[in-house]
């Protein structure tokens, strides 16, 4: 018989959430990836469109959170809808955030406000985007309007989704609009992207007591040999992805925000690099999971002394075959870790419900809730009801 594992309790007063962002969940958005997606480009041929439809049915989507017995919820402020033309704002879409806001506090529910997860206004795209040299400026100026509406409902602030998953995407590789590759411009945008965070860090204290910081996108890296050479360049890669932006923005951030997907076990060469994860157990993307390393990860940013939010943490399985161990099997490695003397103050599954997963389009499934894209309703996997139960008793 498989022994049962101890039950662990979280501290008190531990938040529970879901993540989301509005480019995967509104619908109806005019940004710099609905123009992009029209080229083609989504691997399963979708464009984001109406999305989950949840423009209309956000209350739907806080109702599900309160479902889950969660007591906080992250979402996303579309800066394309709030600032559609240049310097305009537009006062029906802040109020429905702000609406979004009230929404959530009714339900005992602690927003947790990211203000650019990736997508951006056209005329802003237009002026150069990130490489933009006002690009901080521009910036700030959205989030002080933002704030200036929200700023005394909304304690905590992400004001970056993962600025080198995307800068990287977007500025190297050229996965991502605009699909450039060079060493320059991705080191340029991050640049920028540190120097929009401190301005917006800065401007959202002006309006009061809040906590800011950044969702940072932090893996796990491990030398698949054990010699010194491979070691030495792990490690490097290791400091440079985990650790050189938060570095960077250190004085000006409240919490560290961590996003953990991913493990990468390097075998390096003088050749090149290749990632060798054996036993793989993958979701299905072909990501593998592994829980440990969400350990590794959080021990590995006891270095800020900060308290840390996991304020993403999910996989994409259609069936929901792994969900539930999945989720169970995180939060026993989050318990070690603050066991461990890290500071977690709270979990957020990706992802509410199944949304529109970038360049992979609708088909891979990361939501609690499984959303018929044809009807837009909403129906609760059955791993739900174990992240609810989990959430209810503060406990695994
Ligand atoms: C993260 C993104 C999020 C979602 C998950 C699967 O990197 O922040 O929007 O796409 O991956």
């Amino acid at each position: 018989m498989p022994q049962r594992k101890r039950k662990l309790s979280f501290p008190k007063k531990f938040l529970w959430g879901t993540a989301t962002s509005s480019h995967q969940i509104e619908g109806g958005n005019e940004n710099n990836w609905t123009e992009w997606e029209q080229e083609g480009t989504i691997k399963d041929g979708s464009v984001s469109g109406r999305a989950c439809n949840s423009w209309e049915l956000y209350k739907e989507d806080i109702r599900l959170a309160k479902e889950l017995n969660n007591n906080a919820y992250r979402f996303s402020i579309e800066w394309s809808r709030v600032e559609p033309v240049e310097g305009k704002f537009d006062k029906a879409a802040l109020a429905r955030y702000r609406d979004m806001v009230k929404e959530c506090r009714k339900n005992g529910i602690e927003p947790f406000v990211t203000l650019c997860h990736w997508t951006q206004p056209l005329w802003f795209r237009d002026a150069g985007g990130w490489l933009n040299k006002r690009s901080p400026l521009l910036f700030q100026r959205y989030v002080e309007r933002v704030a200036k509406e929200l700023g005394h409902d909304v304690k905590f602030w992400v004001t970056l989704n993962e600025p080198l998953i995307y800068s990287y995407n977007s500025y190297l590789s050229g996965k991502w609009p605009p699909q450039k590759k060079k060493l320059a411009t991705f080191l340029k945008v991050q640049k920028n992207l540190v120097q929009a965070h401190k301005l917006a860090y800065f401007t959202l204290h002006d309006f009061g007591p809040c906590e800011v910081g950044i969702a940072k996108n932090n893996q796990c890296f491990e030398p698949y040999l054990n010699s010194f050479f491979n070691r030495a360049i792990v490690a490097a890669v290791a400091r440079y992805w985990n650790h050189s932006f938060l570095r960077r923005i250190e004085n000006t951030m409240d919490y560290v925000g961590i996003n953990y997907y991913f493990h990468n076990r390097v075998y390096v060469s003088w050749g090149g690099y290749v990632v060798m994860n054996e036993n793989k157990v993958t979701n299905d993307l072909g990501w593998e999971i592994y829980p440990k390393g969400l350990y590794r990860v959080l021990t590995d940013v006891k270095r800020y002394e900060k308290p840390v939010y996991i304020l993403e943490n999910g996989l994409a399985d259609a069936r929901d075959t792994r969900r539930a161990d999945f989720i169970r099997d995180h939060l026993r490695y989050v318990h070690k870790a603050i066991k461990d003397g890290v500071d977690v103050r709270g979990y957020f599954h990706w992802s509410l419900l199944d949304n529109f997963e970038w360049s992979e389009g609708f088909e891979p499934r990361f939501g609690l809730y499984e959303v018929d894209y044809e009807t837009f309703e909403r129906k609760a996997r059955k791993s739900a009801k174990v992240y609810a139960g989990i959430a209810k008793n503060n406990s695994v």
